[in-house]
Formats: structure tokens, sequence, C-alpha cells
């Protein structure tokens, strides 16, 4: 519904609408004695919503008696063209007509005027519409001012926490030594694998502007360990895992409801990251917490398994596998595109969810010019091959 300009009172737009110019008249002039200065009649009915759409009268009254055209058929198609109260309608009904009071109201009518016209009757149905709906159009614009002040809020919060988010991902780089564009061909790919299943914009964004802090939890973990030129061992692998839980809790903790009893021992569960205030900290939780999840139910820390594990983690992990692959490492030069392919699609239903795979490698034109716009530079993100470790020296 667009925006409704109304005159009321004295000053509100009255149309008659009668084949029979006789009662337009007598109907006319009860409305003028009272006051009202514009009162129209309407005796063509050839095109009634046209008129009343060039015209825009507040309230209308309609004869239900006329041979031309049935009065409540007219009644009902205005009703369609204009609900609520944008133009409510009168009835003129004979005063022994019950059945056509009855279809009046039933069809949509606020009121009815009896025929023959009285006089006081008619000023005080007439006035009474008139009020109910000055009071409607004052909630309507009272509700969207309200709708507007919340969004104004909406924004300035979600954009705070986009800054803060922004900030620690900044900070995350500076402790891993990496210079970003990793991150943001991982945000790019994972836009595109949302934006392509069919997620709603909104959803694509949020991933977009929330998976470059998927390794946020790194910054938990010791030096000697995350920037380690080789392989790490079992037990240092078992340390570096913890980053999801820690990547996790970090925007868990921006959460005024979330309770830190014990932050190096807690478990996070998704319950809990669904139970986030914030849209854009529960995604980027969501994220950190579920991108090493494997569809088979084998990955970490939550051995989820299937679509038990969020849509945004399932993205992110062949988001952040295939940037890990394409990419050169301390001890492994950058696999091609091609035998990037070849070897993710070996994990494909074990690592990751086949279908987003399948609608990933749908687009391998795209990832070469990602890969073009952000340059790679060697990376320190030896767990995120790990898991692909063993595929890789089977290939
Ligand atoms: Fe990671």
């Amino acid at each position: 519904m667009g925006e409704i300009l109304v005159q009321m009172g004295r000053n509100s737009q009255i149309l008659i609408i009668d084949d029979n110019p006789d009662v337009i008249k007598m109907a006319y002039e009860i409305l003028i004695s009272e006051g009202y200065q514009f009162v129209s009649g309407l005796s063509d009915l050839s095109d009634v919503i046209g008129w009343i759409k060039k015209n825009n009268p507040e309230l209308i009254l309609i004869d239900v008696d006329m041979p031309q055209v049935n009065g409540l058929s007219l009644l009902k198609d205005i009703v369609r063209a204009y609900p609520g109260l944008e133009k409510p309608v009168l009835m003129m009904v004979d005063q022994k007509d019950d059945e056509s009071k009855r279809l009046a109201f039933k069809y949509g009518a606020y009121d009815f005027v009896s025929k023959p016209f009285n006089y006081y009757e008619m000023h005080a149905r007439v006035r009474n519409v008139l009020s109910l709906k000055e009071r409607w159009v004052k909630s309507l614009q009272d509700n969207s001012m309200l709708e507007k002040l919340l969004h104004q809020q909406y924004q300035q919060i979600h954009n705070n926490d986009l800054e803060m988010l922004q900030r620690l991902g900044r900070a995350g780089q500076l402790k891993d030594n990496d210079t970003g564009q990793h991150v943001e061909r991982v945000s790019l790919y994972s836009a595109l694998i949302a934006g392509s299943i069919g997620l709603p914009s909104s959803q694509v964004e949020l991933i977009r502007q929330t998976s470059p802090m998927h390794d946020i939890g790194k910054i938990g973990i010791p030096d000697e360990i995350l920037l380690k030129p080789g392989k790490l061992t079992p037990e240092e692998m078992e340390i570096m895992k913890r980053h999801c839980v820690i990547g996790a809790e970090i925007f868990l903790s921006f959460d005024s409801n979330y309770e830190d009893e014990k932050p190096r021992n807690r478990k996070v569960t998704l319950k809990q990251i669904y139970a986030h205030e914030s849209e854009i900290l529960r995604t980027a939780s969501l994220i950190a917490y579920t991108h090493h999840e494997k569809w088979d139910g084998s990955g970490y820390p939550g051995n989820l398994k299937g679509s038990n594990i969020p849509i945004e983690g399932r993205i992110v992990a062949v988001a952040d596998v295939f940037d890990a692959l394409t990419t050169d490492r301390p001890y492994k030069s950058a696999f091609s595109l091609e035998k990037t392919v070849e070897l993710m699609q070996s994990l494909r239903g074990s690592h990751f969810d086949p279908e987003i795979l399948d609608e990933f490698f749908n687009f391998t034109d795209l990832l070469e010019e990602i890969q073009t716009l952000h340059p790679k530079n060697d990376t320190k993100d030896v767990h995120a091959l790990d898991a692909v470790d063993k595929a890789a020296q089977n290939g």
C-alpha cells in the first residue's frame, strides 16, 4: 500500500454512486448542508474503479439497488482494490432490506445508510466512518515511523558489529603473518557458492562478510604451533583444532546473554550459537565453529554429520580447502586447478557436501578470475590441508 494522503473532517472527498441522479442529489444536499465541501456524484457506472483511481475519494457511498449494476458487486470490486480502510464504503440500503444489509457487511462495507434518507443518521454514519479512517491512517503512519526507527537502529548495530568483526580479522591476520589475500579469496568463493545454491541475498552477504574470520580462533594458538613451518605432530594438531571453539567463543562473548564461566575448558554448542542476539556475529561464530566439520561426520570439533552441519560451515569448508590446495605452502607448491578439482572430487560425500562441491566446480572460470584478482601468497594454513593430505599422497 502506498502512502495515503487524506483530507479529514469537512474537507474529506466523498463520492456518491448511484445511477439515479435524483438519489445523488438528495444525498449531496444533506452532506453539503452539514458542511462537507468536496462531494461528488457518479451516475455513469462504466468505469467506477478508474474514476476512483483518478479522483481518490476518501469515503464512498453506493446504492445497493441499481438497475444497471449490482451495488454489492461494485462494493466487492472496491474492497478488493482497496483493502483496509483506504476507501471505506457506506451502502445506501432500503430501510427494510435486511438481506442487503447483511450482504453489505459480509462483502466489506463499513456501515450502511437507510433509504429514504434521514439527515441525522446519514451525518452520524458518515462522521463515524471518517473518524475511524482518520485513526486507521494515523496508526499506519505511527507504525511506518516505528519501522523506520527500528530499521535505522538495526542498521547501526549491524554496522558496529561489522566494523568490530573487520578489526578482529585484521588482528588475526597480524598474528598469523597473513597478508589477507587468503581470507579475501575464501570470502569470495564462499559468497559464490552461497549465491549459486540459492540462499537469500541477505544470507549470501552475511557469509561474504563473516567467512574471512573463519580462523580467528588461531589467535589463541601458541606461536610455536601456529607458525611451525612443517607438519604438525598429532599432539600439536589437537591443540590446533581448538581454534574452532576459540573462534566461536570470541564471537559468543559479544552476546550479552552468554555466560563465559570456564573459557579454557568450555564446550561450545550449536544451540548457544543459534541463540546469539546479533545476526552477523551469530553467522561468524557458526562458521568459526563448523568449517572443519566433514560430511561423513569425521570432522571436528563436533563430529557433526551431513545436513546437521550448518550450511555456512559446509560452504566455507569447500572454499577454505580449495584455497589452501591452490596456494603454495612452505613444503609444497600449489596444485593446479585440474589436480585440485580431481583431489576434492575424490572427497565428495566424505569430506564435502556433494551438492555444494558440484555447484562450486560449475564456476571454474570464475575461480581463476578470483585468484587473479587476489594473487596467491605463501600460506601457513597447514591445518586446513591436514584433512586432504592423505588423499593427495594417494592421488
Ligand atoms: Fe581453520
